[in-house]
């Protein structure tokens, strides 16, 4: 089984951006990590990170036919992006839909999601805790499928 983990712009920056909000972790740490969870249930996870739209849109669609399912952090294009949205909706491939913070408590432009009514689950405000969560129970959901 083969699962994509995408990050979308400025999570590159995790560990020194906005501490309070996003927590300490680098991605490089949270990749790391959820590689290694992802090995142990005989899973290739594999991890892209852009702070570019085509970049993204790329990927998921050279996805089609090979992975199985994907993790999502669109980050600020999750606000933005009917593009993204649309990449996904052309491959088919389900997918969780991950936030550190919880854009709930946040300000109003970060309500609203472009993915949350086309993702399997979405998963908010639990810090990078969310992405081991969301790949436990995106497995789950593929061997049941
Ligand atoms: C984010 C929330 C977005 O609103 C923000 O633009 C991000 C990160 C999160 O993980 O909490 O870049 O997706």
């Amino acid at each position: 089984m083969q699962i994509l983990l995408l990050n979308g712009p400025n999570l590159n920056m995790l560990g020194k951006r906005e501490p309070d909000v996003y927590g300490s972790r680098t991605l490089a740490d949270i990749e790391r990590t959820l590689s290694t969870a992802a090995q142990a249930k005989d899973v290739q996870l594999v991890c892209v990170q852009s702070n570019s739209e085509h970049v993204l849109i790329d990927k998921i669609h050279a996805s089609a036919a090979d992975v199985n399912g994907i993790i999502i952090n669109p980050a600020a294009f999750t606000h933005t992006s009917v593009a993204l949205r649309d990449a996904l909706l052309s491959v088919n491939i389900p997918f969780i839909e991950v936030h550190l913070s919880n854009v709930h408590k946040r300000e109003a432009f970060r309500h609203h999601s472009y993915f949350s009514d086309i993702a399997i689950g979405t998963i908010v405000g639990l810090g990078a805790n969310g992405y081991e969560y969301a790949l436990d129970a995106l497995i789950k959901q593929l061997q049941h499928s």
